[in-house]
C-alpha cells in the first residue's frame, strides 16, 4: 500500500482519514473536504511532514499527534448567548409554548441536548435562560440538560465552569452577577447553573444509536457547517429521532438545514433556524 502513497492528493487524503479512524475512532471522512485540508496543513506544516504520506509515519512514530490532530480539526469558538437573536427566539417561541404543554400534562420534566457544547457556553446559557424564564416556577421543573461533544478537553474545561473576565464580558452585570461567582482570576458558574448540565462524551457522527430520547429541545449550532451534506442529513436524522412529539430543534443563525429536514419539521423561525416536530410523518 505504501508505494501507491506518495502525495498529497485525495486518495492519500482518504487513507490519512482511514488511518486516523482506524486508530483513534475520530472520523473526519465526511468533513468538508476545504476544512479538513486547510486544518492537515496546518498539522503539516508544524510536524514538518511534506506529504500525507509522511504525515502518516510521523502519526506512527509519535502517536500523541492523533490527539493534536483531533483538537485542531474541531474548532471550539463559542460564547454565551452566542446568537444572541436565537436565545431570544428560543424565549419568545419555544419556551411559553413547552411549559404551558408540560403543566397543562402534569409533566414536570424538562429535557434539553446540547449537541456540540465546546467549553460549556452554550448549555450554560440554557441553563440560564430558563432560569430567568421560569424564575420561582423552576422548582417545579425537573431539568436536564445533557452537553456533548467529541473534545475531551473542551470538555473538561466545561465541566470545571471558569471562565475568563473575556469569555463573560458579553453578558449582562445582572446575569453576570446572579450565576457566576468572581474566582481568582476567572468566573466560576454557580452551583445551581452547573448542576442542571450534564457533560458526555458523544460523537455526532457516530452510527451508534441516539444516545438520549424524548427530548424536549435539541441544540445543534454551529457544528454541521463542517460536515458534508449526506453526514448532515444522518445527524439530523438521528435528531429528529432523539426528540420529542412536540419538540424543538434549534439550528441557529449559521447552519442550513437540509430539503428532507425542512419537510418534516415546522419551521417556527427561518433565521434563528427553529423547528418544531409536530407528530410522526
Ligand atoms: C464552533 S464550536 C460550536 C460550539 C457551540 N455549539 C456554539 O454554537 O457556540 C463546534 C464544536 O463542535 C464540536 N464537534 C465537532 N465535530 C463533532 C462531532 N462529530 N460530534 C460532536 N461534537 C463535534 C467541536 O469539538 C466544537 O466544540
Amino acid at each position: 500500500m505504501a508505494s501507491i502513497v506518495t502525495g498529497s492528493d485525495t486518495t492519500t487524503l482518504d487513507l490519512l482519514l482511514e488511518k486516523v479512524c482506524g486508530d483513534t475512532g475520530y472520523d473526519f471522512r465526511e468533513y468538508k473536504r476545504g476544512t479538513v485540508t486547510r486544518r492537515l496543513e496546518r498539522r503539516l506544516r508544524v510536524t514538518g511532514a511534506k506529504t500525507y504520506l509522511d504525515y502518516m509515519e510521523f502519526l506512527d512514530a509519535h502517536p500523541e499527534e492523533y490527539q493534536r490532530l483531533a483538537d485542531d480539526f474541531t474548532i471550539k469558538v463559542s460564547g454565551f448567548f452566542r446568537s444572541l437573536y436565537t436565545f431570544q427566539q428560543v424565549t419568545r417561541l419555544v419556551l411559553p409554548e413547552l411549559v404551558a404543554y408540560k403543566r397543562n400534562r402534569g409533566e414536570w420534566e424538562l429535557k434539553f441536548w446540547s449537541t456540540a457544547c465546546a467549553r460549556g457556553e452554550e448549555p450554560y446559557s440554557i441553563a440560564i435562560l430558563l432560569a430567568e424564564f421560569l424564575g420561582n416556577r423552576r422548582q417545579d421543573f425537573d431539568i436536564s440538560i445533557y452537553a456533548a461533544d467529541i473534545s475531551r478537553q473542551a470538555l473538561k474545561e466545561a465541566q470545571v465552569g471558569i471562565y475568563s473576565p473575556k469569555d463573560v464580558e458579553g453578558l449582562t452585570p445582572t446575569v453576570r452577577k446572579s450565576y457566576f461567582t468572581r474566582y481568582d482570576k476567572g468566573y466560576v458558574v454557580n452551583s445551581n447553573i452547573r448542576q442542571m448540565v450534564s457533560f458526555s462524551y458523544f460523537d455526532l457522527t457516530s452510527t451508534m444509536r441516539q444516545p438520549f430520547v424524548n427530548l424536549d429541545c435539541i441544540f445543534c449550532c454551529n457544528v454541521l457547517i463542517y460536515l458534508q451534506s449526506q453526514l448532515q442529513e444522518r445527524v439530523l436524522s438521528m435528531l429528529y429521532d432523539s426528540l420529542a412529539t412536540p419538540g424543538y430543534l434549534i439550528l441557529g443563525e449559521v447552519e442550513t438545514p437540509t430539503n428532507s429536514l425542512r419537510d418534516k419539521l415546522e419551521c417556527l423561525d427561518s433565521k434563528a433556524r427553529i423547528y418544531k416536530k409536530n407528530g410522526r410523518t
